[in-house]
């Protein structure tokens, strides 16, 4: 198996205060994986990392492969190769087709190519019929499915979720759950999936991290996580005393 991601020792710190100590984390091609844990223990700082948004403090890192010495080129060429979607995406003045042909136009996609590829996506999330709509007009729900559209159209080996459901109605986010797990199947997108909702982490992610003050406290197949927790710290925050 081909690790796409693998980090020894990684460390990122806020003025004197660590907010990520990672000593090894390896990720595979091919699955969803959850990470789950208290807020302000370090799971969007551990993804911004392995996305190469945020530089980390110390320690070695590997993304797609790649030994990472944050090169501008390395970091352009990797970068592309990924795609992400927060709890509230942003959307740019204009139509929805403007919105998910940007990733595509930045990296220079030929004119009828971005539009089969906008319009393969917007029908994938169900979205198509939104196109030529103002983007900033859609509700939450739609907006994270175009966002989704908009991540899903440059074809990304790796696509990253950060709360991508939390402000959401329980019906949108069943659908976007089932999106999220048709994506992975049939596109064999490796997804990294941060979640509050361990019902949605348990349903979706086949392997699971549980962040702690920075630390990785346990990690392993989700069903032993949720089974068989080693930690009583686990237990705790999946009985949700935390
Ligand atoms: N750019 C920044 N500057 C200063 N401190 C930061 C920065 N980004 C994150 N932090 C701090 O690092 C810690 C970890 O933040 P992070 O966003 O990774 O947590 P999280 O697990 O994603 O939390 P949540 O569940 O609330 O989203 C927090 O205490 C946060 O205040
Ligand atoms: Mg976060």
């Amino acid at each position: 198996m081909t690790a796409l991601f693998r980090l020894f020792n990684v460390t990122k710190n806020y003025g004197d205060r660590q907010v990520l100590n990672v000593e090894h984390l390896e990720i595979e091609a091919g699955h969803i994986y959850g990470i789950l844990g208290p807020n302000g223990s370090g799971k969007t700082t551990l993804l911004r990392v392995i996305s190469l948004l945020t530089l980390n403090d110390t320690g070695k890192l590997e993304v797609l492969g790649e030994h990472i010495h944050w090169a501008p080129t390395q970091l352009l060429r990797l970068r592309r190769q990924m795609a992400m979607v927060t709890q509230s995406s942003y959307m740019f003045e204009g139509s929805v087709f403007y919105n998910v042909a940007y990733g595509l136009k930045t990296r220079k996609t030929p004119e009828p190519e971005v539009k089969v590829k906008v319009q393969e996506s917007l029908e994938l999330l169900g979205m198509l019929d939104f196109i030529n709509y103002p983007a900033r007009k859609l509700s939450g729900g739609e907006k994270q499915k175009v966002a989704i559209a908009r991540a899903l159209a440059v074809n990304p080996k790796v696509l990253f979720l950060d709360e991508p459901t939390s402000n959401i109605d329980p019906s949108s986010s069943i659908e976007i759950e089932s999106y999220i797990k048709y994506i992975n199947e049939e596109k064999a997108t490796t997804i990294i999936l941060i979640t509050h909702k361990l019902f949605q982490a348990r349903k979706l992610a086949k392997q699971m991290f549980l962040m702690w003050d920075g630390h990785i406290l346990e990690q392993g197949p989700t069903r032993d996580l949720f089974h068989d927790p080693r930690d009583p710290r686990t237990r705790k925050f999946l009985k949700g005393e935390y």
